[in-house]
């Protein structure tokens, strides 16, 4: 049960709400924490604002999920396109990333979180690299929720990365091109050692995938919200984890009779 990313005021541990089946939890959530700016905006507040506010909701969903047994929790903070934004955005959510975490990894680890930072991390500022390698190194032998921060990442770069890195198995005759199989290109994903996102949650009501979790998507059943990222909470999570429990999975195949 954790409490990671918990707020000065420790709180008990949630239990899963009647109505929900506990047996039948995705055991990875996938959130796409859109409508930041928007939120701000309504408020007639700078957009950063609502990034900040958007941190309140990623620790409310991060606790949630871990009391309510979900196994993983893989979240998209910035992407491969976000560096068009303006220099300030983007300096101030750099700036976040590593206040957040430098503030909240004694939490992590207390709870037995384990976290990690998927995507290109190189061009990242040095104090945020040198955080996530030291938060990624502390909490990897943790027990509890695989939170996943998806940061510099897109998905087509991931795949691309991926063939790269295959073909390079191959030209040192380490890997025969017939052999490469679906798992092989997927143990060379940012995600390797992850199973795939059984839900994926998009906020702010747009209906893209906007280049998240390409080839791990494959089969993830999606729910939409109106609900702008900073204001999700327990009431939008049961939302949709009530509607991925009324869906028929079938992953290409026939409804049994
Ligand atoms: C999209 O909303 C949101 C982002 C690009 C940033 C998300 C980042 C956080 C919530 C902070 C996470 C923090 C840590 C430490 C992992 P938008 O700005 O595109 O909103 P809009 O569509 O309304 O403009």
């Amino acid at each position: 049960m954790s409490r990671a990313l918990a707020t000065t005021t420790a709180k008990a541990s949630q239990p899963v709400p009647v109505g929900l089946d506990p047996a039948r939890l995705p055991v990875h959530v996938a959130v796409i924490m859109d409508g930041n700016g928007r939120w701000a905006k309504q408020r007639n507040l700078p957009r950063v604002m609502g990034h900040r506010e958007g941190v309140e909701a990623l620790k409310r969903t991060l606790r949630l999920c871990s009391d309510w047994g979900i196994g993983a929790l893989t979240a998209y903070a910035f992407s491969t396109e976000n560096w068009s934004r303006p220099g300030e955005e983007v300096s101030f959510l750099m700036a976040l990333f590593e206040r957040v975490l430098a503030r909240e990894l004694q939490s992590l680890e207390q709870e037995q979180v384990r976290i990690r930072f998927l995507g290109d991390l190189e061009p990242l500022p040095e104090g945020l690299r040198r955080l996530i390698a030291d938060a990624t190194e502390r909490t990897a032998v943790n027990t509890g929720i695989h939170f996943n921060v998806c940061t510099n990442y897109g998905g087509r770069a991931e795949l691309v990365r991926a063939a790269q890195r295959l073909a390079r198995r191959c030209v040192v005759g380490e890997l025969d091109p017939a052999a490469i199989d679906e798992q092989q290109l997927a143990a060379e994903l940012h995600t390797a050692g992850e199973c795939d996102p059984d839900l994926l949650i998009r906020t702010s009501g747009e209906r893209r995938i906007s280049n998240f979790l390409l080839w791990q998507l494959a089969y993830a059943e999606i729910h939409i919200t109106d609900v702008l990222w900073p204001d999700f909470n327990q009431a939008a999570l049961l939302d949709a984890l009530l509607d991925y429990q009324g869906r028929q999975r079938r992953f290409g195949g026939v409804e049994p009779c």
